[in-house]
């Protein structure tokens, strides 16, 4: 059966001596307090092989937050799905709402970046969601179907290696987070879209995070609705105390 995940974006937030210091902390209380869930942080590139060196990937996944869609050569400034994994990362997030908006990633590049991510033994966490004005034009299922749909080129075996994270993008930084029923509402269309393409059992397999001003104070709403498989988290991801709360509401 599915996993439960909470994962933290870190975004461009700490220095490296900040970030040391943060994964220290959360892998800390992670071994001081019983957990159901699996934990995973994704840090800036510039913190990985650090982090790393102070954490235990099999109590606490380590995650990029993007990488390539190319392998290797000149392409300055870009970091690749084996660079990343060199590191000892586990997972990379891809398609996050910043990247697409703000940096132009489309379905095709966001495609061949799940494919490095995973030819390179990295799960991919991999997000979707609509944008304030979809949202209110009623088109945000069929937005984020398209979004799901871009990963169809993948094997069975392939998707149900992919974690998806809903994240509505008016919910994002915003203090505005969706209800439990929207977003309850939006899991199950997408595992709906995932279960016609590859059926039941692989739907129901793959973990679905809600993202999206999730806080201690309405993760454990959100984590009760059936197909909200956990959250990943911004801005409370970067203080251990409040990143921890989410991880305890799945006790
Ligand atoms: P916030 O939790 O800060 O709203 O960010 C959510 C997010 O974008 C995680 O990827």
């Amino acid at each position: 059966m599915r996993k439960n995940i909470v994962a933290g974006n870190w975004k461009m937030n700490t220095t490296v001596g900040e970030g040391v210091e943060l994964a220290n902390e959360v892998a800390e209380a992670l071994n001081n307090t019983p957990h159901n869930c699996e934990v995973v942080i994704c840090v800036p590139f510039t913190h990985l092989v650090a982090v790393k060196a102070v954490v235990d990937t099999d109590t606490l996944g380590l995650g990029a937050e993007n990488c390539s869609e190319h392998d290797k050569g000149a392409y300055t400034g870009e970091v690749s799905a084996e660079m990343v994994k060199s590191t000892g990362a586990t997972h990379v997030i891809l398609g996050h709402s910043e990247r697409r908006l703000y940096f132009g990633e489309n379905n095709e590049q966001l495609l061949t970046k799940t494919r490095k991510a995973l030819a390179n033994g990295l799960t991919p966490i991999f997000c979707v969601g609509e944008v304030l004005e979809e949202r209110e034009n009623g088109t945000y299922n069929d937005v984020v179907k398209g979004q799901v749909e871009a990963l169809f080129e993948l094997s069975p075996e392939d998707f149900s290696k992919i974690v998806v994270a809903y994240e509505p993008v008016w919910a994002i930084g915003t203090g505005k987070t969706a209800t439990a029923d929207q977003a309850q509402e939006m899991h199950a269309h997408i595992r709906n879209v995932i279960a016609e393409k590859y059926g039941k059992e692989i739907a129901d397999n793959t973990s679905i995070l809600y993202g999206g001003s999730c806080k201690p104070t309405n993760a454990k709403e959100l984590f009760a609705k059936p197909d909200v498989d956990g959250g990943l988290i911004g801005g409370a991801a970067l203080k251990a105390d409040s990143f921890m709360g989410i991880v305890e509401a799945f006790n």
